[in-house]
Formats: C-alpha cells, sequence, structure tokens
C-alpha cells in the first residue's frame, strides 16, 4: 500500500520568523495524524531554523534543489551531503521553475538524482521527489505524453530497480502551477497512470505499483479531495497553499 506524501514546496517565500511560524503551526496540525508523510521544504537559508522547529515530529524536511558535485569550487551551490548535515530527508529535483527560469534539464536534473540518491551520512540518506510536466503549448498541440515520457526516461535514466524505488515523482503540469488553473482529476490521473506503466514497464509491476507519484499545481484545500480519489494520485507537491497552515492542514486532512 502506498503511503500519502504531502510536501509543501516554499519556493523563495518566507522568513526565518515567518517560516518557523508556520512549520510550528504544521507540527501542531498533524500531531496524532498517521498514515500520511509530511514534508516542508524551506529556503536553503531556513533549512536549519525549520528543522529545529520540526525536530522530535514525524515531519519531514526538504530542500528546493541541490548541486550534483559532491564538494569544490562551485559558487553558490549546495551539495547532498551539505544537505544531511543539516538534517534533510528530502529533496525536491528538476522543478519545472528551475527547468525554465535556470536552465534545469534532464540531464541537469539525472546528474542530481543519481547525486542524491548516492548520499549518505550517519546512516541518513536522501529521498529526491523528481518533477516532470508539460507547458501549456504542450498540452494543446498533444504532446502531454511524449513530453512526460522523455522526461521520465532521461530525468530518471539508468537508475537500478534499487535506486528507482527509492525516488518519488512529481507530475506537475506547467500550466497548473502559481495559476489557480489546477489539473482536472482526470487530467492528472491519465498521466499518473501513464507514468506508472512506465515504470512497470522499464522495472516490473511490483516497482510500478510501490512508486509513489505526486500531483502538483494549484492544489487547494477545495480540490485536494478530487485529486485523491484518483487511483494514481498518492499525494500532493504543494506552492502557494503550502504558505498557511490552514490551507495545507486541509489538504494534508484530504488524504484521509
Ligand atoms: P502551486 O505550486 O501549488 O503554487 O501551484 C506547486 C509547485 O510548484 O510545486
Amino acid at each position: 500500500m502506498r503511503r500519502p506524501l504531502i510536501a509543501g514546496n516554499w519556493k523563495m517565500n518566507l522568513d526565518r520568523t515567518t517560516g518557523t511560524a508556520l512549520a510550528l503551526d504544521v507540527v501542531a496540525g498533524c500531531a496524532g495524524r498517521a498514515g500520511v508523510d509530511v514534508v516542508l521544504c524551506p529556503p536553503f537559508v531556513y533549512l536549519e531554523a525549520v528543522g529545529s522547529t520540526l525536530r522530535g515530529s514525524a515531519i519531514g524536511l526538504g530542500a528546493q534543489d541541490l548541486y550534483h558535485e559532491a564538494s569544490g569550487a562551485f559558487t553558490g551551490e549546495v551539495s547532498a551531503a551539505m544537505l544531511l548535515d543539516v538534517g534533510c530527508q528530502w529533496v525536491i529535483i528538476g522543478h519545472s521553475e528551475r527547468r525554465q527560469l535556470l536552465g534545469e534539464t534532464n540531464g541537469s536534473v539525472l546528474a542530481k538524482v543519481r547525486a542524491a540518491l548516492a548520499a549518505e551520512r550517519n546512516g541518513h540518506t536522501l529521498t529526491p521527489i523528481v518533477c516532470v510536466g508539460e507547458t501549456l503549448a504542450e498540452r494543446e498541440t498533444g504532446r502531454t505524453q511524449e513530453v512526460i515520457r522523455s522526461q521520465f526516461a532521461e530525468s530518471l535514466a539508468e537508475l537500478s530497480e534499487g535506486e528507482f524505488a527509492r525516488v518519488v515523482l512529481a507530475y506537475e503540469p506547467v500550466w497548473a502551477i502559481g495559476t489557480g488553473r489546477v489539473a482536472t482529476p482526470d487530467q492528472a490521473g491519465e498521466v499518473h497512470a501513464d507514468l506508472r506503466k512506465q515504470v512497470a514497464d522499464r522495472y516490473n509491476a511490483a516497482v510500478a505499483s510501490e512508486a509513489r507519484i505526486l500531483y502538483g499545481g494549484s492544489v487547494k484545500p477545495e480540490n485536494a479531495g478530487q485529486l485523491f480519489a484518483q487511483p494514481n494520485i498518492d499525494g500532493a507537491l504543494v506552492g502557494g497553499a503550502s504558505l498557511k497552515a490552514a490551507d495545507f492542514l486541509g489538504i494534508i486532512a484530504a488524504t484521509a
């Protein structure tokens, strides 16, 4: 059985005070709630502060990116080992904003996924949340399946079955991110089903049935339940609605 996962991607929002306050509210709101994994992904500079707030709770800490090299002269970059050092268990890789605005390619995503999977510190490891998604132009010209399949194939190329089993996928249609325009449950469900089929074709049915595939793009408490009712949607990667405790907790509650 796949355990639902709700990850909040704060993007470049909040500050130390508002971020730790939000984390505290999420911890309080999730107390006693079992059966769902919850992760907060603040900006790099607030990882430690938010991590301290989350300590002792069941809520995970995630970063929004990493760099694929282990160390060295890479000004401004952050390695997988550094993320583990500040207490991260999760890392988002290949978000569409990074693909569109910051030059991320399927190749760089793959290198980052490999780096995340290879990192280990005192018995702790990182779980990559790897994003794929088509643009509006790609959807409107009937290329959604082709684009998602090639992102899946190239961003996660040649991972062993054991490596892939540690990856979480996130389908995030670019046209639905931050636009208030959510994919219909059927539209999302169709892509999720095809992604699961890609996993089955590449590995096997057992790996496919265990793979967690999140939906992302304007998820709100009001639409979350319908999305999670889809058999292949295993949770959400939440942007805007993760910045307000009540909204984020409402989405978490919709997994039950
Ligand atoms: P949104 O962002 O929920 O604000 O649409 C989702 C995401 O980018 O992960």
